[in-house]
């Protein structure tokens, strides 16, 4: 096959689309990083096509005696991709982020914590949450970033590039994000042995759907609906998970660990690891250096089995 028959074939089948991925932006400061990452890719598809045709094109000449071809050389080999080159770079440098328009509202600030290997997500009005964010439409997003421990970095490719968050600096990134959706987003920098196990979701969504997702987060958990979800509340108090878990509303007060006030309403736990459900929670707090080896939790294998299904009760009913 021709190489670049190949190439074409590669970049088709590695996967460049999804969730994840910043070929398919969905605000103007993806749209200008997507932008770059085609002129790019075009132009080394131009350099490339250029280099093979000269190759196919020498292999046909016959040889010759004597010096020749100098100026072939000293235009293919340093005018062309001295020229070529450049004038990438000079895009590539130019291309502005654009200047994020607010539609007129003041940003929305949110600040997110990089923790080994989760995120912490605190709202202006005292909603703190985990792992998941939730934002408005159409309106520009200022996230203030740092670290709790060792480098992260905040990535979520189709709504913006990547931010390290670095212990004892707060860096800022603003974005906005035009249609409703559920972008992934993916820790970026190497940060121990669950980096790859640090994934976030952020949930675009229209106004009045957010506002009352962010009134919903301000409160207290709800009460225990059940005999075993109050048991398990007494439990969640008892067994160990205060010491570094937070529920508002009950005495525990934990700092080191996600705030689990509205953990029930989350779509993953772990940092997008399990898909959150009663029996995923239950498996989390038992076998948790099974799923996630390493991560600062301790595994709660001892526990009662019916211990263990009242607490996970307990957790998927804080919605
Ligand atoms: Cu946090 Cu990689």
């Amino acid at each position: 096959m021709r190489p670049i028959v190949l190439i074409l074939l590669a970049a088709l089948s590695s996967g460049c689309g999804g969730v994840q991925s910043m070929l398919d932006p969905a605000g103007p400061v993806a749209e200008a990083i997507a932008g770059t990452w085609w002129a790019m890719f075009w132009g080394a598809l131009l350099v490339l096509a250029l280099v093979m045709a000269l190759a196919l094109w020498t292999l046909k000449q016959r040889p010759r005696s004597g010096p020749s071809g100098s100026g072939l050389i000293v235009g293919g080999g340093i005018v062309l991709p001295a020229v070529s080159l450049t004038a990438l770079l000079i895009y590539g440098f130019q291309t502005e982020l654009p200047q994020d328009d607010t539609n007129g509202l003041p940003p929305l600030t949110i600040e997110v914590i990089g923790h080994r290997w989760w995120w912490e997500v605190r709202y202006p009005g005292g909603a703190v949450t985990a792992n998941e964010i939730h934002i408005p439409v159409g309106r520009t997003v200022r996230f203030t970033l740092h670290s709790a421990d060792v480098i992260h970095s905040f990535w979520v490719p189709q709504l913006a590039g990547k931010l390290d968050m670095v212990p004892g600096h707060a860096n800022s990134l603003e974005l906005r994000a035009e249609r409703a959706g559920a972008y992934r987003g993916q820790c970026a920098e190497f940060c121990g042995a669950q980096h790859a196990h640090m994934a976030f979701w952020v949930i675009a969504e229209p106004t009045p759907k957010f506002e009352a997702w962010l009134a919903l987060q301000r409160q207290p958990a709800s009460a225990p609906v059940g005999a075993a979800a109050q048991r398990g509340r007494e439990h969640f108090l008892s067994v160990g998970c205060a010491e570094c878990h937070t529920i508002r509303g009950t005495p525990a007060a934990g700092t080191d660990a996600p705030d689990l006030t509205h953990v029930g309403g989350r779509r993953t736990i772990a940092a997008g690891t399990l898909v959150n459900s009663e029996e995923a929670l239950a498996r989390w707090i038992a076998h948790n250096q099974r799923i996630k080896p390493g991560n600062l939790m301790e595994p709660f294998a001892h526990l009662d089995p019916v211990v263990l299904r009242e607490l996970a009760a307990f957790l998927a009913g804080l919605e």
